[in-house]
């Protein structure tokens, strides 16, 4: 399973590359805004900084709703950098926007992605990944991790190439949940993937460890 960290902060997006487990970057309008990232040459600049720092794929969201106003944007975000995937809402125009750029060879990511009859309408319009937000669906007592498991029933049974790629993820058993059903992504903030790290009896073992040692070699 790939890792994708899902912010537009570069020192956690430099912080998550150091460990050498990234695979990618993903951002969105809501993220680039959290870092006052505002203004048309800002925020182009930021996609190329990002894509700058981590090898792999940078997913760079359009504005428009229309068809016209996609394929624009996104032909432009696609121009700055051979890594960005274009990053386009499941609506109705978005699904002829992912048509337009699968035969003109553009990555893409369909975003705000909530059921798995979106996702099959995403994968037969050529998205490259489907974005489905499993903790925002948590969030209203509905169940993100069956989506990720039907999208994967469905993707599999025909074998369409979309890549799932698992987002709104909220803590890392999320991330375990999501490999054990086979998401090909996951993108998370930085704090769930660090906190992977974490087990009371790594702690206590490695401390039981220094100090036998200490003691065998006082
Ligand atoms: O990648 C989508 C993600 O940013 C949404 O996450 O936490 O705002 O639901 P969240």
């Amino acid at each position: 399973m790939k890792f994708f960290i899902d912010t537009a902060n570069l020192a956690e997006i430099k912080e998550a590359n150091d460990l050498g487990i990234l695979d990618g970057v993903t951002t969105n309008p809501s993220l680039m805004a959290k870092e006052k990232i505002v203004g048309y040459d800002a925020i182009r600049q930021h996609y190329i900084d990002i894509c700058n720092l981590v090898e792999g794929d940078v997913s760079a969201e359009v504005i428009s709703t229309d068809l016209k106003g996609m394929i624009r944007e996104g032909e432009e975000l696609a121009e700055l950098h051979p890594n960005i995937v274009v990053k386009i809402p499941m609506i109705k125009d978005g699904i002829k926007a992912l048509n337009h750029f699968s035969t003109k060879g553009i990555r893409t990511n369909c975003t705000l992605l909530f059921s798995p009859g979106q996702g099959l309408l995403a994968a037969k319009a050529g998205a490259t990944y489907v974005s489905p937000f499993l903790g925002r669906l948590d969030d209203i007592s509905s169940d993100g991790l069956q989506l990720i498991a039907d999208l994967r029933l469905i993707y599999d049974n025909y074998g369409f190439e979309t890549q799932i790629l698992a987002a709104s993820i909220r803590h890392p058993m999320h991330i375990v949940e999501c490999a054990k059903i086979g998401a090909d992504v996951a993108t998370c903030p930085l704090q769930p993937i660090l906190s992977l790290l974490n087990h009371p009896l790594t702690d206590s073992g490695l401390a039981k460890f220094l100090a036998d040692h200490k003691k065998g070699n006082a």
